[in-house]
């Protein structure tokens, strides 16, 4: 990358369509070891913040002070552009807003400020800016569920063949995924679906499940099986329930020499093919969280016929009960319509007691939603069938 200016600035607009945060840090470096080593952002409203978000985020980059032409914005965090010549020898500076940008950049190069980056030839910030601008539409959606107001007709904005059939829709997104599955299994998974979540020393999935009794229990949804070393020493018969035949072979392939796990692959719905009163404990991890609200009906109520009395469920579930005509792949993180509340009254409603319930934030970085996901433990007290 050339990073010798033949002009007086270095526009972006010269060659700075800058494409990756690598490159950001380069120049960054070279321009510090020059000297450069103060980061200016000139506009201190709505973008200028959000710069100073994405450079502290993205590129480990602190913001030094803001500029601004507005007397209204001087304060000790913005200064003015007088006060701003007195560091041309020493500062990068950002300009944030789009309708004065050209007019700033004569207005500084004039001042003899040489490195100048307008956001708009800025491309990977405005690939953030349109980001964060899906991930707030999506957010304030999923804020609105607790606010007054009317609602008018509400159609399935979901497509065919999720209409059809859901279930199998849901299923089938979970074949030939191995990216997930290894990368979850190695903890490298971006949306923060690895191992230490469930089983790290601190998780509440492993303070919840250490209150399981393992001496009969069944894995719902059990994908390559990541989760069996973890409780297979403590467990007597295992049973691997999952919707999709590939998985179980996985399974069935991976833990061959272990003759107490049972395999069933079933339509996604029920516990078919498991004797009632036979199990001791049902749990699921990230899976359910994608489930269809009516096979989680399901699912609860064969869960009431195969567990013993006392026997407990731990399901993590969705905590996302809202716009109920879209589809679940297009929630943040596919996370399908369920409440901690919802589930709280299923499981009361099919002979369970609700001993515990968590709700939880699941994502990293731009794709955190807060409350969105809960882990449930219920204990059944009575027969419903
Ligand atoms: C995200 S993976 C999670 C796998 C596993 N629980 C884990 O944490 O590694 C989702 C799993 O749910 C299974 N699945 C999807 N819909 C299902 C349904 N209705 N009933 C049973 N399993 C289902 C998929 O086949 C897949 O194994």
């Amino acid at each position: 990358m050339n990073t010798q200016n033949e002009n007086a600035c270095s526009f972006g607009v010269k060659g700075l369509g800058i494409n990756s945060i690598a490159e950001l840090s380069y120049l960054f470096s070279e321009w510090k070891q020059s000297g450069f080593d103060k980061i200016c952002i000139f506009g201190g409203k709505g973008l200028g913040k959000k710069m100073e978000i994405f450079l502290n985020e993205m590129a480990n980059v602190k913001v030094d002070f803001y500029c601004d032409n507005a007397e209204s914005e001087w304060n000790e965090n913005c200064i003015s552009p007088k006060q701003l010549e007195s560091f041309k020898h020493q500062v990068v500076v950002f300009i944030s807003p789009y309708n004065y940008q050209s007019q700033i950049m004569e207005q500084l190069s004039k001042m003899g400020i040489r490195h100048i980056i307008p956001l708009v030839s800025f491309r990977i910030f405005q690939d953030y800016i349109l980001e964060c601008k899906k991930i707030e539409m999506k957010k304030s959606e999923f804020v609105q569920q607790g606010s007054n107001k009317h609602r008018g007709k509400l159609e399935l904005l979901a497509d065919e063949n999720y209409e059809k059939d859901a279930t199998k829709a849901i299923g089938n997104a979970w074949i030939e995924t191995d990216r997930y599955y290894d990368d979850s299994e190695n903890n490298f998974h971006p949306e923060g679906c690895g191992m230490d979540v469930f089983w790290g020393k601190n998780s509440t999935f492993l303070k919840y499940f250490e209150q399981l009794d393992c001496s009969s229990i069944v894995e719902l949804a059990c994908g390559h099986g990541r989760h069996i070393q973890k409780y297979l020493n403590k467990a007597k018969a295992i049973t691997l329930v999952d919707i999709n035949e590939e998985n179980i072979e996985f399974c069935k392939k991976r833990y061959s020499n272990d003759t107490k796990i049972k395999y069933v692959v079933n339509a996604g719905s029920n516990f078919s093919g498991i004797e009632d009163a036979s199990q001791t404990s049902v749990f699921s991890y990230d899976a359910m969280v994608h489930f269809e609200l009516l096979d989680i009906i399901s699912y609860i109520k064969d869960a009431n016929r195969i567990l013993t009395n006392g026997g407990k469920i731990l399901f993590h579930h969705s905590n996302a009960a809202y716009a109920p005509e879209k589809s679940w792949i297009k929630k943040p993180h596919s996370r399908n319509f369920m409440s901690a509340d919802i589930f709280a009254y299923l499981a009361l409603r099919h002979g369970f007691t609700v001993l515990s319930q968590d709700i939880f934030s699941w994502g990293y970085g731009m794709n955190f939603y807060e409350h969105l996901d809960c882990l449930s433990l219920c204990q059944k007290i009575r027969d419903i069938n």
